[in-house]
């Protein structure tokens, strides 16, 4: 990771915000991307305890110039682009009949269309300067099972499962570039835990539905990052790779 150069989406809290931290730690160049520039200074401060190069970008996933203006800056600060973890997503909790069309959209937006949007420019920008990269999206498990309650999210995280799986091939064979996912179960200190378990009765139900009995922690999802993205991971493309403790096979608790 010395010297090399990675863009986090949604990088100012949640996982983001730990594989920034596990990065910056490693001695990369770490660029974290969000709408909310208070957020993203803040989450700046908090990084850099320990030292380390960061640099803050404002914008959003869902506006192709800004994605356009992503690479641009982060070239202009850094002189390359090595890895993209397309990591920021949208989510919350409505019944299928009482989504709304914007609700619909909005998600869609975030999650779907603003992974290809990142995806398309970094990996034009590889294209383009024979780079090798590489890109991890971030999934959960419900991509390939039920999202109950969650519509929006699951259609979406279903389609970025394919895009990982189909960018893999297409840019793996043409240019070598790598593309695979993460899917992580329910994970403590992130948008998810706070959103979609946020009573205790909530929290305790998801607790229970997984076997090894506890959440999973942003460190833990940082460390495989780190690891799908070193030259230990060479040979691993269009993958994903579930942390989520066992609980999407606990089917029929016994
Ligand atoms: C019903 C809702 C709603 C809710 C928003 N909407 N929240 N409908 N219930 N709780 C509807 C609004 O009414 C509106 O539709 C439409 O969605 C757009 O809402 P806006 O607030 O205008 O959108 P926007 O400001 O763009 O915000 C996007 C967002 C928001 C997705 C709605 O929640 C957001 O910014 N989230 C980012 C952070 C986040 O969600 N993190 C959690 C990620 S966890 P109408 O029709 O009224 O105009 C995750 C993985 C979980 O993804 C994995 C678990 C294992």
């Amino acid at each position: 990771m010395k010297g090399k150069t990675v863009i986090i989406t949604g990088g100012s809290s949640g996982m983001g915000k730990y594989m920034a931290k596990k990065f910056t730690e490693a001695g990369g160049n770490v660029v974290i991307t969000g709408r909310n520039e208070e957020r993203l200074q803040e989450a700046k401060k908090e990084i850099l305890i320990e030292g380390g190069s960061l640099f803050t970008i404002q914008m959003d996933v869902r506006n192709p110039d800004d994605v356009k203006r992503m690479v641009l800056e982060t070239v202009e600060q850094y002189g390359t682009i090595d890895f993209l973890i397309n990591n920021a997503a949208g989510n919350f909790i409505v019944p299928a009949e009482k989504l709304s069309i914007n609700g619909w959209n909005s998600v869609i937006d975030i999650v779907l269309n603003g992974t290809f949007y990142c995806s398309r420019e970094v990996g034009l920008y590889w294209i383009d300067n024979n780079i090798k990269g590489s890109i991890i999206n971030i999934g959960t498990t419900y991509s390939w099972g039920a999202g109950a309650g969650v519509i929006h999210s699951a259609a979406a995280k279903a389609g970025v499962l394919s895009m990982t799986r189909t960018l893999a091939v297409e840019w793996g064979r043409k240019y070598g570039i790598r593309v695979n996912a993460i899917a992580p179960g329910p994970i403590d200190r992130t948008g998810g835990a706070e959103r979609l378990w946020e009573s205790k009765e909530a929290a305790m139900r998801t607790i229970n539905s997984i076997p090894l009995g506890r959440l999973g922690e942003p460190e833990e999802i940082a460390e495989l990052a780190y690891f799908l993205l070193s030259d230990h991971a060479a040979y691993i493309n269009g993958e994903c790779i579930t942390m989520d403790g066992g609980q999407w096979l606990n089917q029929h608790p016994f």
